[in-house]
């Protein structure tokens, strides 16, 4: 029997590492927040979580609190108010970077985690989970309870074959999951065309539905200097291209929650 899936759950994910997933997940969720939508950001980038770093947040509690049973999995839900006068503020299950206990997380242990996110999704209109990049074990299971896959892809070469293994095998393993592309760190519009149409053309033997591209993101100055400032870059840079192209990303979700 296959699991229920997660309502409005996202996973953001990637071939390649280091293509902006954290970055990503972080403003998305601010830019949800934005639109009056209750967010849930999950770090299940279990080996080397890093949400609460590029945050700058100290949760009390965190996975590895509740994988150790030193608190509840409603417990672990610390917050990221974007500024003092933001209404609102972004829910985060923090990671904790696990010195290495992802490779061993029990079978039932997952299981747990899916129950637990089951049980709070519905105080929440989106679950943002930041994964780690590749095909993981972990992450194999993660995409068979999520709803969407958001798949992050830059100018790099082995970026794009790897975002077409990770599609392919998500495609054998999962072929009800929508799929979304992002290029992050484009040069310009053109070059994030450029990425998207080879990524496309590698999949084509193997997908017969094309996932569509979802927003072309440059490489942005803004956003290194913001992660330097532990904010995201809706808060210190809301006009930068970056930003703005997070804003019309989550947009694009928002508008099936409405
Ligand atoms: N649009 C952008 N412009 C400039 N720099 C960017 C952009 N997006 C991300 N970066 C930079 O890329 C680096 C990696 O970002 P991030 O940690 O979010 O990637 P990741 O995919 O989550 O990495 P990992 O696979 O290790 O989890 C950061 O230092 C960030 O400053
Ligand atoms: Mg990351």
């Amino acid at each position: 029997m296959t699991a229920a899936r997660l309502a409005n759950s996202i996973i953001i994910a990637s071939g390649k590492g280091g293509v902006g997933k954290t970055w990503l997940s972080i403003n998305l969720a601010h830019a949800l927040i934005n639109q009056k939508k209750r967010v849930l950001l999950f770090d299940g980038d279990l080996g080397f979580a890093n949400v609460d770093t590029q945050l700058g947040l100290n949760p009390k509690w965190d996975l590895k609190s509740v994988f150790k049973k030193k608190c509840s999995f409603e417990e672990a839900i610390s917050s990221y108010r974007p500024n003092n006068n933001h209404s609102s503020c972004v829910d985060i299950i923090a990671g904790h970077s696990m010195d290495g206990i992802s490779m061993i997380i029990p079978e039932r242990g997952i299981v747990k985690l899916r129950e637990s996110l089951l049980t709070i999704s519905p105080n929440y209109d989106h679950l943002i989970l930041d994964l780690s990049a590749g095909l993981s074990q972990i992450i194999q299971e993660f995409t068979t309870f999520a709803q969407q896959c958001l798949v992050v892809v830059t100018e790099d070469t082995t970026s794009i074959t790897d975002a077409i293994a990770f599609i392919k095998v998500m495609n054998f393993r999962n072929p009800d999951l929508p799929l979304h592309i992002i290029v992050n760190m484009a040069k310009s519009d053109k070059h994030g065309h450029q990425v998207y149409t080879s990524l496309v053309n590698g999949c084509a033997e193997f997908l017969n539905k094309i996932p569509p591209l979802v927003g072309i993101i440059h490489k942005d100055e803004c956003v290194p200097e913001s992660i330097k400032r532990k904010t995201s870059t809706l808060s210190r840079h809301p006009t930068s291209q970056a930003a703005q192209a997070i804003e019309k990303i989550a947009l694009h979700f928002s508008e099936k929650t409405k």
